[in-house]
């Protein structure tokens, strides 16, 4: 069952429930704000606008076509998570399991801030696990160099709770101190983190108490951890002063050394499944 809401600001979502899970997408942005199965996985601040042109805090944000400030004439993160975009299909046949489809193509505001024709689609299944699939089409007569992520704000029950495993031994790149290093063992918090993973070829784990996880993906080598701690949170727009507390962002990505150029009618797709063990 799919509902279409409207708040009265004009802000259009979809709710979708089946048999297995519920799931809450906005038009702005292709934004997923709320999955429920097994466990409510996506974190949504309680401050978060739900507004035109304002990104939601919270949920799975579209980094798209530039991950941090890796282009310096975009604003950060680049300007997918604040546009619209349409539904294209939907499918409902399966009773555990929902398939949508929402698109993005080059206009007069995205051509004045990225001056490239390009097709951009998010595919998303909603079953007992989550899948997101975003594909890039270039649609122009030149190469364009693109940087992205699924910025994923995930539920935990308290960040200090929390360790990340998957990423030992892997190099990284520290924003904070901007050092490259060797992460040694499973990621654990007591400060701000903000790093970008690179060569990652195996599955992460996000373990929660006794609630396990599994982000799985395809066409990145790349995933930033991030957690803003206490300073960063109380500067932050959209979030309580101790928000940091109730969250931890796993960013399945295409970012710095893992950029990906595409050629006229070229594609790329970046993949990534949620599953609760
Ligand atoms: C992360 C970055 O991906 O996103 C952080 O690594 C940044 O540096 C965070 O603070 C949130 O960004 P924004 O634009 O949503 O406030």
């Amino acid at each position: 069952m799919i509902k279409h809401h409207k708040l009265t600001n004009g802000f259009e979502y979809i709710e979708i429930q089946n048999s297995v899970a519920q799931a809450k997408i906005a038009l702005q942005g292709a934004h997923i704000f709320e999955y429920k199965s097994k466990t409510d996985l996506l974190w949504l601040s309680k401050t978060s606008p739900f507004e035109d042109t304002k990104a939601i805090r919270g949920g799975i944000p579209l980094c798209w076509p530039s991950f941090g400030n890796n282009n310096p004439s975009l604003a950060q993160h680049g300007f997918a998570r604040t546009a619209l975009f349409e539904i294209i299909h939907i499918d409902e046949t399966q009773e555990n399991s929902t398939k949508i489809t929402l698109r993005l193509q080059d206009n007069k505001s995205t051509l004045a801030l990225w001056n490239y024709h390009f097709e951009l689609n998010l595919t998303i299944t909603i079953a007992d696990t989550l899948s997101l699939a975003l594909q890039t089409i270039n649609k122009d007569t030149q190469p364009f160099t693109l940087t992205q992520a699924f910025h994923t704000y995930f539920n935990v029950s308290g960040i200090n709770d929390v360790a990340i495993g998957g990423l030992e031994e892997k190099p990284y790149f520290d924003a904070l101190d901007t050092k490259h290093k060797i992460q040694k063992g499973t990621i654990t918090f007591n400060q701000e983190f903000d790093c970008v993973y690179q060569e990652v070829d195996k599955d992460i784990l996000l373990q929660d108490k006794s609630v396990t996880t599994q982000i799985s993906s395809n066409g990145s080598s790349s995933t930033v951890v991030w957690n803003p701690w206490i300073g960063k949170c109380a500067r932050m727009s959209g979030m309580r002063e101790d928000a940091y507390k109730e969250f931890v962002c796993i960013e399945t990505a295409n970012a710095y050394d893992d950029f990906k150029t595409l050629q006229t009618n070229e594609s790329h797709t970046l993949e990534v499944t949620f599953t609760t063990l």
